[in-house]
C-alpha cells in the first residue's frame, strides 16, 4: 500500500517497506539539499503546524523542509493567541486545520492526541509528539543518522536516559527491532522503558533487549550510544527529578572507556547530559542528527502528499 494519504502516529505498525522507502527518498532529499538544486515537488500544497507544546528542531525542519520544497506553511508555536484559549477542542482546532491545509503535523501534552486529530482530519495528521507517548518522525531521522554514520548491520545501540517519558525512544525501539539492531536500555530504575513497550517489541520482532543501570556498563559495548534529557515536564513530583538530574553524563572522561567509532546522538534539546567539551570530538553527532530532520521530513512530505 503506498505511503500517500496515511496518518504517521506511532512507529508501533508503520510497515517496514514504508520505513525502507521513507529512508531511500531521504538520501534523494539530501542529494538535492547538498546540489543547492531542490525541485519544487510540494509548490502550492500547506502543512499546518499544530504545537501545543514548545518546540525548536520539530516545528523548523518541518517547516523548513515544506518551505525547500516550494510548499507554504501555517500554523501556531503554542496556544496562545488561538481559539484554544476561549475553551475549543482539539477536534475542532484540528478540523479547521484540515480546511485549510493539505497535510498537518501536532504536537500536544496528551497521549492519544494525534490519533485524535487523525480521527476527525481528512488529510494526513503527522505526530509530531504526543506527551510521553510517540515522536514517529525524531525515530525515522533516528534510524537515518544511524544508517548514515554506522549502517544498519551489526550495530549495538544503547538508548540511555529518562525512557519511561522520552517518546523519542518509544519510536525508536521499534524501529531498531525492525532492522535487528542490538538493543540496550540504560536508565535508573524509576525511569525504565515501560514493560508493556518491551514485550511488545519483543513479541513484534523477536527482539533480545537488555537493560543496565549505568553508562560505564556498555560504552564499552556499543557503537551508538543515544542520550536523552530527563523529561522535567513530565514528573508529577518535582522532587523526583531534582534526585535524577545530572545522572547519565557523557563526558570525555566516559568517553575515553569507548568502543572504537562509537556516536554521541541526542534528539536534543540537551540541559546537561552531554558535557560542551564533547561538541569538538569525533563522537559528537547530534548536530548533524537534527539536520537530517528536514531531508526525512521532506521525503515524507512528498511521499504523503503522493509527490514522489
Ligand atoms: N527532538 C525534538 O523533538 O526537538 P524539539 O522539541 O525542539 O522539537
Amino acid at each position: 500500500m503506498p505511503i500517500k494519504s496515511k496518518d504517521i502516529i506511532t512507529t508501533v505498525d508503520l510497515p517496514k517497506g514504508d520505513v525502507d522507502e521513507i529512508l531511500r527518498q531521504s538520501e534523494v532529499m539530501l542529494d538535492y539539499l547538498k546540489s543547492g538544486k531542490v525541485p519544487e515537488l510540494l509548490k502550492g500544497s500547506i502543512l499546518a503546524t499544530l504545537f501545543f507544546e514548545p518546540s525548536t528542531r520539530t516545528r523548523l525542519s518541518f517547516t523548513s523542509a515544506m518551505l525547500r520544497l516550494g510548499g507554504s506553511v501555517l500554523g501556531f508555536s503554542s496556544e496562545e493567541g488561538t481559539s484554544v484559549k476561549k475553551g475549543e477542542s482539539l477536534e475542532d482546532t484540528v478540523r479547521m486545520a484540515d480546511s485549510y491545509s493539505d497535510v498537518i503535523v501536532i504536537r500536544h501534552p496528551e497521549t492519544g492526541s494525534a490519533k485524535r486529530a487523525a480521527h476527525v482530519a481528512r488529510k494526513p495528521v503527522i505526530n509530531g509528539g504526543d506527551g510521553p507517548d510517540h515522536h514517529p518522525t525524531q525515530g525515522l531521522m533516528d534510524l537515518f543518522t544511524i544508517k548514515r554514520e554506522k549502517g544498519l548491520r551489526n550495530v549495538n545501540v544503547a538508548l540511555c536516559g529518562d525512557l519511561r517519558y522520552g517518546r523519542t525512544t518509544h519510536s525508536l525501539i521499534y524501529l531498531l527491532a525492525m532492522y535487528g539492531l542490538g538493543i540496550n536500555l540504560v536508565s535508573p530504575p524509576s525511569l525504565r522503558m515501560p514493560d508493556e513497550i518491551i514485550s511488545d517489541v519483543k513479541k513484534a520482532y523477536g527482539a533480545e533487549i537488555k537493560e543496565f543501570r549505568t553508562l560505564q556498563e556498555v560504552v564499552t559495548e556499543v557503537d551508538v550510544l543515544y542520550v536523552t534529557r530527563i523529561q522535567k515536564e513530565r514528573f508529577l513530583d518535582i522532587s523526583d527529578y531534582g534526585n535524577l538530574e545530572g545522572s547519565y553524563r557523557v563526558d570525555k572522561k566516559l568517553l575515553k572507556k569507548a568502543k572504537e567509532g562509537l556516536i554521541v546522538m541526542h534528539p536534543l534539546p540537551r540541559v546537561n547530559e552531554i558535557s560542551t567539551e564533547v561538541d569538538s570530538t569525533p563522537f559528537a553527532k547530534y548536530f548533524d542528527h537534527a539536520a537530517y530532520g528536514v531531508p526525512v521530513r521532506m521525503a515524507l512530505l512528498s511521499l504523503l502528499l503522493g509527490k514522489i
